[in-house]
């Protein structure tokens, strides 16, 4: 197992923020931060920082915080934007289409090299670079071109048997939109499920404290 490989879960969770934050700082022209300054815009506490990043063998100087660009590029390392991990799309509907256009997958470690879709009215059809291909072509497609994640936006109903096809084509990783639940039944296919409506219930509930009427705080609400 990698160095890496024994981090928390929930570590792992908050490193593309990181990423992302310290990306924005990097634009910004912020050269270096203190684990306070840091915790101040990132919402987290300066300790939850510090332990965070001592994971990975603790980054910052004492006196002086952290190098913002040098911090970024770690992270990057320890999350793999550096890679090309071949990355095919199946379902291009709206949701499909809009992920292919709007998600720049080459700055996060993948490279979207084809959409496919059952639909032979959507087949032939131009999504930024690449043409949708039908589905009929996936076995041809990944011997011949290896892509190792699969980005689902199907319906839940058609979500399992193609996720078992991938698994067979070679595919290890899913980013699956699908409301499906993918984990279960693949011990070692790496499975990201993304309900959008799950981050809205998170808004709901912090709305619901900030206007729950005895005005007391809610100490254990962090925002992420
Ligand atoms: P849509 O109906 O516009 O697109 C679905 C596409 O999947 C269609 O083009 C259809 O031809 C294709 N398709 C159906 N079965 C297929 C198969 N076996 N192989 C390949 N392609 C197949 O629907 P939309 O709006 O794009 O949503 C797609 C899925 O994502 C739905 O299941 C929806 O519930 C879900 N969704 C999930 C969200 C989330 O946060 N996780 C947010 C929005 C939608």
């Amino acid at each position: 197992m990698s160095k890496n490989g024994s981090i928390s879960n929930s570590v792992i969770k908050r490193l593309p923020r990181y990423y992302r934050f310290l990306g924005e700082l990097k634009k910004q022209g912020v050269e270096r931060i203190s684990s306070r300054e840091l915790s101040q815009r990132m919402k987290l506490t300066a300790s939850q920082i510090r332990q965070d990043l001592n994971c990975f063998g603790g980054f910052g100087q004492q006196g002086y915080g952290y190098h913002v660009d040098e911090l970024r590029d770690e992270i990057g390392k320890i999350l793999g934007v550096d890679r090309e991990f071949g990355t095919i799309l199946i379902g291009a509907g709206n949701l499909g289409r809009a992920i292919a256009r709007h998600i720049n997958f080459d700055t996060r470690g993948c490279k979207l090299i084809g959409i496919f879709d059952v639909d032979d009215q959507l087949v032939g059809r131009q999504v930024g670079d690449l043409q949708i291909r039908h589905t009929d072509d996936i076995p041809e497609f990944c011997a011949e071109n290896h892509p190792l994640a699969a980005v689902l936006c199907i319906p839940k109903e058609a979500t399992q048997k193609i996720a078992d096809t991938l698994v067979v084509m070679g595919i290890k990783a899913f980013w699956n939109f699908s409301h499906y639940d993918l984990s279960i039944g693949y011990d070692d296919i790496i499975v990201e499920n993304v309900h959008l409506g799950d981050s809205l219930l998170t808004l709901t509930y912090g709305l619901n404290v900030l206007t729950s009427g005895d005005g007391e705080e809610d100490d254990d609400y962090v925002e992420e």
